[in-house]
């Protein structure tokens, strides 16, 4: 498999502080902007296909700066994204079209603590025929399901359930053509990859996640990964 890279950064990350602090993607951790480190893990790994970042138009002097201070940036493309996640990927999805790849790995900026080793079991997946890839974490909370004047209603069973992270892999041309039904249907809500896979009826095997791979989400989340990298933390 020739494995193609999205990496979706064109969000305003409002649940971060981003109105004051600018978009969590940018924000530095270990004195670097996350997706920095993020698009350093993708330009170093041995498999990677061309790299598409999906910005946002406001960010374009801030990415070109992230562009310059990374090894091999100038190898990474640049496309602009949507209003909603779901419609930065198809930016990325047509633009990786136009370029040589059988697969694509589907991956957010703002995780970027993952790894070879989950790179390398997605990819390991891809090569053996799998249509679709998806990194999970299974759940390890006890679930409730919680009433509207927040009360306990149920506690609901964990097992089978699972996280979603990413990189989510596909087959190019069967996700870029679900994407696009998706779009012509006038969806755009779509949270992650493997869930317009899963409408559009493209089999997804469930892959080990890493628990180091999490999400940059809210404002504490980037204190606490800033503070990981500047003292080595576990
Ligand atoms: O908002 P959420 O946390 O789901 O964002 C996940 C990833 O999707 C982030 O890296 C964000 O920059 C990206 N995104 C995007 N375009 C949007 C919304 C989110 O590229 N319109």
């Amino acid at each position: 498999a020739s494995i193609g890279i999205i990496v979706v950064a064109a969000g305003r990350g409002e649940r971060a502080g981003a109105s004051v602090e600018g978009p969590k993607q940018y924000r530095r951790i270990g004195g670097r902007p996350v997706i920095a480190h993020t698009l350093e893990k993708f330009l170093s790994w041995e498999r990677s296909g061309p790299i598409i970042a999906v910005i946002h138009p406001d960010d374009q002097e801030l990415f070109e700066n992230v562009r310059l201070s990374l090894r091999k940036g100038d190898t990474v493309h640049a496309v602009t994204g949507g209003a909603t996640r779901q419609q930065s990927v198809l930016a990325g999805l047509r633009a990786l079209s136009e370029l040589q790849a059988s697969h694509v790995m589907i991956h957010d900026a703002v995780r970027p603590f993952l790894d070879d080793a989950l790179l390398n079991r997605v990819a390991t997946l891809l090569d053996s025929g799998e249509s679709g890839v998806l990194p999970v974490m299974p759940v390890t909370d006890t679930l409730k399901r919680g009433s509207a004047d927040k009360h306990v209603v149920e506690t609901v069973s964990r097992a089978g359930l699972f996280a979603a992270q990413t990189p989510q892999a596909f087959a190019l041309p069967l996700i870029l053509d679900a994407h696009e039904r998706a779009a012509a249907d006038g969806r755009s809500d779509f949270t992650d990859d493997a869930s317009i896979a899963e409408w559009a009826g493209i089999p997804v095997l469930l892959a080990e996640g890493s628990p180091d791979n999490v999400k940059l989400t809210v404002k504490r989340d980037i204190a606490m990964a800033d503070a990981r990298l500047s003292s080595a933390l576990p």
